[in-house]
């Protein structure tokens, strides 16, 4: 499939999932077959202002591609201009985040805030659009209240001002991640719009992938929290063989994040990384307790060394 003329290898693709989706770790999904990664969300003002924290967030390795920025804002000014700026030109897709149910950005008029309001959701997907030069996609939820759905109205607002996909992940914002994903609400979307749909929501192995894909008819696939500790789910999922040695994935992990970021970063963002790849083992307790014990770089290659070799 292809979206607005970026072609992917296949259709299924890697959530954007704030505080995981670095350079490192989308660099090691696609290396398992993620046609597709995004970074977190990042802030329209955030850029625009010149924080350095946003800006942080927009590394990438060359080798990852195609590969997605996501932005967030509720102003089509800022999101225009945050859009044109030039830490986002080595990006293939820009992404809009409508789905963001946290408070701050909520209440800011941000992330899903934005399907209380479907002119200005065409008006953000053009103005992105001009700015960037690049595909846009926008990422949503079901709606805001519980049992009053808005996918489909938001997502022709957002074919209307230009959009080349739509991902859908049905929770309602009043859910954030409670509840199961209704994947019939992408199924209403997938036939009210043209551009292809991706479901998102719940996609932890193949039977859960059956699952939205026969629940949604979508035309690919992103899966979040069930890569965490597990990049290798996308191989998995398309049936291809892999290997996976847990210590090589830490090691070339941390070699990425070096080449960007100060080793006090690459420690901490290596500490929550950690504790999935010990998920669900017998080191996975002892390894939490390390990690909230590390105060470095140096304590997390021994953390490393101890439980993954
Ligand atoms: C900790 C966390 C951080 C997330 N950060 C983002 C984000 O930055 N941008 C976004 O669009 N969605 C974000 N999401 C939502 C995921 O992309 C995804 O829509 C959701 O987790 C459902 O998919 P899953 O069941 O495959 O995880 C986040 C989810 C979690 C749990």
């Amino acid at each position: 499939m292809n979206i607005g003329g970026v072609r992917l290898k296949s259709d299924l693709l890697f959530a954007p999932i704030a505080g995981f989706s670095d350079a490192g770790f989308r660099h090691i999904c696609a290396s398992y077959g993620a046609a597709l990664t995004c970074t977190e969300l990042v802030s329209a003002k955030g850029l625009v202002y010149g924080g350095k924290g946003s800006e942080d967030l927009l590394f990438t390795t060359p080798e990852t591609t195609p590969c997605a920025a996501q932005l967030f804002g509720g102003d089509p000014d800022f999101m225009f201009k945050a859009a044109a700026d030039e830490r986002l030109a080595r990006f293939d897709i820009i992404d809009v985040n409508m789905g963001c149910p946290v408070k701050k950005v909520f209440n800011n008029g941000e992330g899903s805030a934005l399907m209380r309001d479907p002119s200005l959701i065409t008006e953000i997907v053009q103005a992105v659009k001009e700015g960037s030069g690049k595909p846009v996609t926008v990422k949503m939820r079901a709606g805001i209240i519980e049992g009053e759905p808005l996918a489909v109205e938001c997502a022709l607002a957002a074919e209307r001002g230009g959009a080349a996909a739509i991902t859908v992940h049905p929770r309602y914002r009043e859910q954030f991640y409670g509840g199961t994903a209704d994947h019939s609400i992408t199924r209403a979307v997938k036939k009210a719009v043209k551009i292809p749909v991706v479901a998102n929501g719940d996609i932890v192995d193949v039977k859960s992938l059956e699952r939205a894909r026969e629940e949604s008819g979508a035309d690919a696939f992103m899966i979040g929290r069930g890569a965490l500790g597990r990049p290798y789910i996308f191989a998995e999922l398309a049936g291809t063989p892999y290997e996976f040695d847990a210590r090589k994935t830490i090691d070339k992990h941390i070699e990425i994040l070096r080449r960007y970021n100060p080793d006090r970063v690459v420690a901490n963002l290596m500490k929550l990384h950690l504790c999935h790849y010990a998920k669900g083992k017998d080191v996975a307790k002892a390894v939490r307790v390390a990690v909230g014990a590390a105060k470095n770089l140096e304590d997390i290659l021994r953390i490393a060394d101890e439980f993954f070799n």
